[in-house]
C-alpha cells in the first residue's frame, strides 16, 4: 500500500535519465511538452541549480515586477506566481500548463542545465537571470531538502549523499557542469548572480537586477523589497515559505524549506576529511575556469 501511495503522488521517485541528466521520472514523462514550450519575448527566466536561492530571487523579482507592493505579492504561493517550467507530478497541473495560463509578463523558474533549455527562450531572446551558490552549502541544503521534499529518492547518510552529489548522481546532475555551462553562456541578456553576493550586499544586487531590467525604483521601494525578501520575513510568509504545499509533497516538520539561509553552514556538517576531499575534487572540476565561488 505504501508503494501504491508513493506512485499515486509521485513521491520517493527513483531518478531516470534525461539526455544523460538524472531527473524525476514524472518530469521526464512531461519532457516533450517542455521541449516544445513557446517562450514569449517578455518572459524572464530564473535559472538555478537546486538550492541556490531560486525562491529568494523569485520573490525579489515578483516584488520588482509589482513595484514593491507586498499585498500583490501575497496573491498566491511563490510556486504559482513563478511557475516551475519542467515540473510534472501526478494530480497537479504541470509547469507548462500553469505557464500557458499565466498572463505576460511571466516569471519562469527552471533548474535545467543550459544545454536542455527549450530553444524558444534563445529564439525569443528572453532575459535570463542565473543564480549560483557555492557547492558546499548547496549539498547540505539539498541533503535536508531530500528529507523534507518527498519527490526525491531517499538521500542515505550525509556521507553517501556527499559522494552522490560529487559524482553528479542527484536530480539535475553535476553542479559543476550546471554552473559552468550557464557561465559560458553569459551575454547581454543573461545576468549571472551569486547567492553569497546577495547575502553580503542585497541592495547592490537588487540594483544590478534593476539595471539589467532597465527599470528604476525609488530608494523607499527598494527598502521595502529588501525587507520583504529577507530570510526572516520570507520564513514567516505563507506565500513564500512553501508551507501551503501538500503535506504529501513536503514535510516542514522534518526540515523547513527556509532552513537556515546563510553562507558557510557547511562548516557545521563537513568533517575535516570530507572538506579536504571536496576541495580536491572542486579544484579538479573547476580547473581552467574563471568562475570563482566564495565558500562563505
Ligand atoms: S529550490 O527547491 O531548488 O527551488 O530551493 P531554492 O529556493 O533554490 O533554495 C533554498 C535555499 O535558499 C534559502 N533561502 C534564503 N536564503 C537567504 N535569504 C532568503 N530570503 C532566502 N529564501 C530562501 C533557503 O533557506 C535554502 O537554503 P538553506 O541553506 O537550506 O537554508
Amino acid at each position: 500500500p505504501l508503494l501504491a501511495m508513493e506512485q499515486e503522488y509521485g513521491i520517493r521517485q527513483e531518478l531516470g535519465s534525461l539526455h544523460g541528466i538524472p531527473l524525476f521520472k514524472t518530469f521526464i514523462e512531461g519532457w516533450p511538452q517542455v521541449k516544445a514550450f513557446q517562450a514569449r519575448p517578455d518572459d524572464l527566466l530564473i535559472s538555478t541549480y537546486p538550492k541556490s536561492g531560486t525562491t529568494w530571487l523569485s520573490e525579489i523579482m515578483d516584488m520588482i515586477y509589482h513595484d514593491g507592493d507586498v499585498e500583490k505579492c501575497r496573491r498566491d504561493a511563490i510556486y504559482n506566481r513563478v511557475p516551475f517550467l519542467e515540473m510534472k507530478v501526478p494530480k497537479a497541473p504541470s509547469g507548462v500548463e500553469q505557464l500557458e495560463n499565466t498572463p505576460s509578463p511571466r516569471l519562469v523558474k527552471t533548474h535545467l542545465p543550459v544545454q536542455l533549455l527549450p530553444t524558444s527562450f534563445w529564439e525569443k531572446d528572453c532575459k535570463i537571470i542565473y543564480m549560483a551558490r557555492n557547492p558546499k552549502d548547496v549539498v547540505i541544503s539539498y541533503y535536508y531538502f531530500h528529507h523534507m521534499a518527498k519527490i526525491h529518492p531517499d538521500p542515505g547518510t550525509k556521507a553517501e549523499f556527499l559522494e552522490n552529489f560529487m559524482a553528479g548522481k542527484v536530480a539535475y546532475g553535476s553542479w559543476y557542469d550546471h554552473v559552468r555551462g550557464w557561465w559560458e553562456k553569459k551575454q547581454e541578456n543573461l545576468l549571472y548572480l551569486f547567492y553569497e553576493d546577495m547575502k553580503k550586499d542585497p541592495r547592490r544586487e537588487v540594483q544590478k537586477i534593476l539595471h539589467f531590467l532597465g527599470k528604476e525604483l525609488s530608494e523607499g521601494t527598494v527598502d521595502k523589497i529588501l525587507h520583504h525578501t529577507s530570510f526572516q520575513e520570507m520564513k514567516k510568509n505563507p506565500a513564500a515559505n512553501y508551507e501551503t504545499m501538500l503535506p504529501t509533497m513536503m514535510d516542514h516538520s522534518v526540515s523547513p524549506f527556509l532552513r537556515k539561509g546563510i553562507s558557510g553552514d557547511w562548516k557545521n556538517h563537513f568533517t575535516v576529511a570530507q572538506n579536504e576531499r571536496f576541495d580536491q575534487h572542486y579544484q579538479e572540476h573547476m580547473a581552467g575556469s574563471d568562475l570563482h565561488f566564495q565558500m562563505e
